[in-house]
């Protein structure tokens, strides 16, 4: 197909797409002349909403008004603030509302977690984690696993794809499962790898560590808006997230908190302690609302996971993220799912050709990725970073990872086939002009 007539192709798809207006409800960066540029980078910074502006500027009026009184009479009372985030968090992790909360961020709940999940005992002292985890999410386990006196490099387990393959084959997992099982006390997964963007069956993860006696929590860093989950079906123990990538909730956002029902009803409620896993470290905010105030010293958590709240919400944090899921609740993200595989569907048909000077290492299949795809320019680092920077010339907005990837995202809310198409259009040129 010629270029134009595939242009017009990209054109007809936005023409036939019921989503596309959601568009006009996010700020689209501008490059230094005012043309509105390729913003391909959802995975990393999504856009924003502009409602946000509005509610931001409601907390900040309310709080001129009222002062300390905002607690309770502002139009969303600071004091439970983090429940205008339950409904729609708890549907876009296929949760009970109970299960989910809105607080602190990605690793500093992760860290919660792990205190409150990892149990290291007699043989089964080991974590299983990939190889090349975020590194955050790599310092917390292995500072997690130091500080109860363990060597993080031999209690960490971390699973690299097969030499050659750029990603994880499924039964990788569960092979070191059955082989290493008894002495993993847990397992920690992304929903989707950030720097290859492979998503995985969360279902199926936690069905094999479970077998083998394991617990297994999620980042679902990747994953939140990106791709429907369930996962109190999928019987996860936990999973935590930052809400500033496919969530739009911004720079610094609040992050987020899954924790399985069952383990929120496994501890006292009316004291510190009780069954092990699952021993809550308590703040204020995770004492129960009506009698928090009294500050006494006896704690009562208070229902679900909730209680896994230390201190009161950032609300300015918190506010942009209410405009979000507002969006996601009307688009559905059922319904973004499916716009998502095609526009992801559509950048792959368009990149395959430029093979092998270009090669596609997110799998192929739609069920093992997400909206991302991650590119490795041939001939070396240095010279994808010029055809990085090269797209960035022409307006194009991904990101590089180190050692030698380009990551793009065509995020269903606000981009179109024509961005997918401009972006494939300056690849190739990028490519052609490479040394
Ligand atoms: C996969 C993954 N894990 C963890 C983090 C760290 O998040 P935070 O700085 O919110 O703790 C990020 C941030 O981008 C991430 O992509």
């Amino acid at each position: 197909m010629s270029a134009p007539a595939a242009r017009e192709e990209a054109r007809e798809r936005d023409a036939a797409d019921a989503l596309s207006g959601f568009r006009a409800r996010f700020a689209i960066p501008c490059g230094a002349r005012g043309e509105p540029l390729v913003y391909l980078c959802g995975h990393s910074l999504g856009l924003l909403p502009l409602a946000a502006r509005e509610l931001v500027g409601e907390e900040l009026d309310d709080w001129a008004r009222l002062g300390v009184e905002g607690h309770e009479r502002a139009r969303r009372p600071w004091l439970s603030y983090h429940e205008n985030l339950t409904t729609g968090l708890a549907a876009l992790t296929g949760a009970h509302p109970g299960e989910v909360i809105a607080m602190n961020s990605l690793t500093v709940n992760l860290h919660l977690m792990l205190a409150s999940f990892y149990r290291p005992e007699r043989r089964r002292t080991r974590i299983l984690m990939e190889a090349g985890a975020f590194s955050s999410d790599r310092h917390a386990v292995a500072s997690q696993i130091a500080w109860r006196g363990l060597d993080p490099e031999s209690t960490l387990i971390e699973l690299a794809p097969r030499a050659g393959e750029d990603t994880l084959r499924a039964e990788a997992i569960e092979d070191c499962l059955r082989e290493s099982g008894e002495q993993i006390a847990l397992v920690l997964w992304p929903g989707v790898q950030f720097r290859t963007g492979q998503a995985f069956d969360l279902a199926r993860i936690a069905r094999a560590a479970h077998a083998a006696g394991s617990l297994v929590g999620f980042d679902l860093a990747h994953s939140i808006g990106n791709l429907p989950l369930t996962l109190h079906a999928s019987d996860a123990d936990f999973a935590v997230w930052c809400s500033y990538k496919y969530l739009n909730g911004g720079p610094g956002a609040i992050g987020g908190c899954f924790l399985h029902q069952r383990h929120s009803d496994a501890q006292p409620r009316d004291r510190h302690g009780g069954a092990l896993p699952g021993v809550r470290l308590a703040g204020w905010w995770g004492h129960e609302e009506p009698t928090r105030f009294l500050m006494e010293p006896q704690f009562r958590a208070s229902a679900g996971v909730s209680a896994w709240q230390i201190s009161n919400p950032a609300v300015l944090a918190a506010a942009p993220l209410i405009a979000s899921l507002r969006i996601f609740e009307e688009s559905g993200i059922g319904n973004l799912r499916a716009k998502s595989v095609a526009l992801t569907d559509y950048l792959d048909r368009l990149i395959r050709p430029l093979q092998p000077r270009v090669h596609i290492i997110t799998p192929p299949s739609g069920a093992q990725r997400g909206c991302q795809l991650s590119l490795r320019i041939a001939g070396g680092a240095a010279r994808g970073r010029h055809v990085f920077d090269a797209l960035s010339g022409r307006g194009m907005v991904c990101d590089w990872r180190s050692p030698d990837i380009i990551r793009v995202a065509p995020v269903p809310l606000y981009n179109r086939f024509e961005d997918v198409w401009l972006f494939a259009a300056a690849l190739a040129e990028a490519l052609a002009g490479a040394p």
